[in-house]
């Protein structure tokens, strides 16, 4: 089978990985991919949101299936023009990937169909949510209403906080036309849970939970990033939160989108607040996420390409997707000064590892049979053993020699969760 996987981070790389464990793959494409993806299969320069290039890449190359993991792609509807063209895909198509491409749509569907989540308002006008946070509570939750590479969301402490935010995002469009509705919601409190889950639209199988770790700084100090580190399973998400949230959030949601008429086919991510009134949704994704792939794609037991075809051919029913009952912990290796402003170009050296632990490779590029760093988040080492504090000690261990002079990493990763294990035991 030759099969095309759209996108060119961490997560791409870890999905690549996991659909070699299959032995009729005969060939993976990655649409772009980075320089250590190319270890793992072949880069092709097109871009994962060129979807003309992407679709004549596929017929001229007689695809037999395409994966497409980022939201851009998904949301301009890469799904929609690849079956088209008779390509069978993994991912939502464009009007499923909604629940992720407009917050205004995800927060009407949760409020139609009872699904919990936090209060919120919507605005088109920015005079209107001028006068609306004068007397909102505070903090105040501000929310571009498309996407915005997750930098969309802004928590105002107080009423100059939030006129700021409302005057950058619907008057300085400082993410463009993501900006031009804004949602405003109520602050909520809890500890954060993402759960990733297959679904056909028919059946929901949930993967191992894991916790995601935003800031870039220990203590969940500094600007908030794309993920600078995961553990799974979380030690929040006991059988009982499991159980709630299947009842009052998985399924609803699955049911909601049937209902809506935008039957969602892919991996649904939920990100969760388990607040003290139980789990509410803080926002939904229509993909796998990253870093959270990256901990919970290496402890899948059961067969990734056959669960994907499974989801496309709408029997996930009658596939396993079970996972090894181990802890996994990934950290990032990040460019110096990311989020913000950082350099490029510095050379990374990657000792090699044994067999439960891996890299992840997102910002590189190969010269020369040489790894250099290329992005904000250059790579994510992941360890996989027996217990969490197994998982934790060893990823920082491989992560500590890796070769890399301008890279930084969180050294509190995990330290969170095994606190919670601590006290439970
Ligand atoms: P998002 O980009 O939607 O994942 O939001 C980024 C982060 O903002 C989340 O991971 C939460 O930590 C925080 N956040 C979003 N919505 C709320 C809310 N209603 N209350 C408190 N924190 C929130
Ligand atoms: N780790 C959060 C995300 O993928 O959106």
């Amino acid at each position: 089978m030759k099969i095309i996987v759209v996108g060119g981070g961490g997560r791409e790389h870890a999905i690549i990985k996991k659909l070699k464990e299959n032995i009729n793959v005969e060939k993976i494409y990655a649409l772009p991919g980075n320089g250590g993806i190319a270890a793992d299969a072949e880069c092709v320069p097109i871009g994962a949101k060129d979807i003309d290039n992407i679709v004549d890449f596929a017929i001229n190359n007689k695809i037999d299936f395409a994966v497409v993991a980022p939201d851009d792609p998904l949301v301009l509807g890469a799904v929609d023009a690849l079956n088209a063209a008779g390509i069978k895909c993994f991912g939502p198509t464009a009007d499923a990937a909604i629940i992720e491409g407009s917050k205004v749509f995800s927060k009407n569907l949760m409020k139609k169909y009872g699904i919990p989540t936090a209060a919120y308002e919507v605005f088109d006008s920015a005079d209107k949510a001028l006068e609306y946070v004068e007397n909102a509570p505070m903090p105040a939750v501000i929310k571009a209403d498309g996407l915005a590479l997750g930098k969309g969301v802004i928590i105002a402490k107080t009423v100059d906080e939030a006129r700021g935010a409302v005057n950058s995002i619907m008057n300085d469009k400082i993410f463009g036309k993501s900006g031009n509705s804004i949602v405003i919601e109520e602050f909520l409190e809890g500890p954060e849970i993402s759960v990733l889950a297959f679904t056909d639209g028919k059946t929901i199988k949930p993967m191992i939970s894991s916790m995601d770790h935003k800031r870039a700084l220990d203590g969940d100090e500094g600007l908030n990033t794309g993920g600078m580190g995961t553990i799974a399973p979380n030690p929040y998400y006991t059988e009982k939160v499991a159980e709630e949230c299947m009842n009052k959030i998985f399924l609803p949601t699955v049911e909601a989108m049937n209902a809506e008429n935008r039957t969602f086919k892919g991996c649904l991510y939920f990100g969760l607040m388990l607040t003290a009134d139980g789990p509410k949704v803080i926002e939904y994704n229509c993909r796998f996420g990253d870093p959270e792939t990256q901990v919970v794609l290496p402890l899948l037991k059961s067969d990734l390409l056959d669960i994907m075809l499974a989801v496309a051919d709408s029997r996930l029913d009658e596939v396993p997707v079970e996972f090894s009952g181990e802890s996994a912990c990934c950290v990032i290796l990040a460019s110096k000064g990311y989020p913000v402003k950082y350099e490029s170009g510095f050379e990374l050296t990657l000792p090699r590892t044994d067999h439960k632990t891996e890299y992840f490779i997102a910002g590189a590029k190969l010269e020369d049979g040489k790894l250099y760093s290329a992005g904000g988040r250059v790579l994510g080492v992941t360890a996989v053993a027996p217990t969490l504090p197994e998982a934790v000690s060893r990823a920082y261990d491989a992560t500590d020699k890796v070769g890399f002079s301008n890279g930084f990493c969180r050294r509190d990763i995990g330290k969170r969760a095994l606190k919670v294990i601590e006290e439970a035991n």
